[in-house]
């Protein structure tokens, strides 16, 4: 059991380089979020990205509170408030508009070691107070937001495709949740305590690297933190996301901290 999950992450790993066959996966869908479409930041303003003190975008994060940024602890661990920059209201990677704020701390679930052993979940803290509108949590109140079949949007600036680029634009997804059952069956580490998953069985549509952090929307609440997955919309490989309902007590105290 330990072997074999070491084997998976380690094909994981290794999904990075692809085979001949795995060139068909990123494929003919058009080339947005795999399978996504632009979308405006002005729809969507609790949607931030992470960059490097050069700029350098890396990750997705969520507003969830004036001064307090949902993220994937995969994205967070090992940063520093000083090596660390949270993108506002910029749509287009290469433009000015919005803001670069800067972080003065960075919160990881004690829990986590690798995403995809869960508590893949971070908060940072901003400097300023944004004005942007921060998205809700779900909360005790939204289980059935789980439910399979349920719409997701996934937001993000990652890959295009597998072995893509990295998108300069704001790019928009809808994938349905799936069942956990469905989930289980595709990967050993699926755990439905921690996490939910979200995809077509044919592919085509997912997250993809540098998505990571972002969110997981439905019914107007972030309930999933984009986490992991085995290459990018592969068929019968949906994405993993970090199950906030699961993590919202933990995430609420870093809130009022
Ligand atoms: N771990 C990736 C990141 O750091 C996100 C992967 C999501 N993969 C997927 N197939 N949905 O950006």
């Amino acid at each position: 059991m330990r072997l074999a999950a070491l084997l998976m992450t380690m094909l994981m790993a290794l999904a990075g380089t692809a085979t001949a066959d795995d060139t068909a996966v990123g494929r003919v869908v058009d080339d947005r979020v795999v399978g996504g479409e632009r979308v405006s930041i002005a729809e969507h303003p609790w949607v931030v990205y992470l960059a490097d003190s050069g700029g350098y975008q890396f990750c997705g994060g969520t507003l969830v509170a004036p001064t307090k940024v949902v993220t994937a602890a995969h994205c967070a661990a090992g940063r520093t408030p000083r090596n660390t920059r949270v993108v506002v209201g910029r749509e287009d990677k290469n433009s000015d508009q919005g803001r670069v704020v800067r972080v003065t701390d960075i919160w990881v679930h004690s829990d986590y070691l690798t995403a995809d052993q869960g508590a893949d979940v971070a908060v940072l803290t901003l400097r300023d107070a944004m004005a942007e509108r921060p998205l809700p949590l779900a909360g005790p109140q939204d289980e059935s937001l789980y439910a399979p079949g349920t719409p997701g949007r996934v937001l993000g600036w990652g890959r295009t495709s597998e072995q893509g680029a990295v998108s300069r634009y704001l790019l928009g997804a809808t994938v349905p949740v799936m069942a956990d059952a469905d989930c289980a069956d595709v990967y050993l580490q699926y755990d439905p305590a921690e996490m939910t998953c979200a995809g077509y069985p044919e592919g085509g549509v997912d997250t993809c690297q540098g998505d990571s952090g972002g969110p997981l929307v439905a019914g107007g609440k972030l309930i999933g933190i984009t986490s992991w997955g085995e290459g990018c919309a592969r068929r019968n490989r949906p994405g993993i996301y970090t199950r906030v309902l699961a993590y919202a007590d933990a995430i609420e105290a870093q809130l009022v901290a």
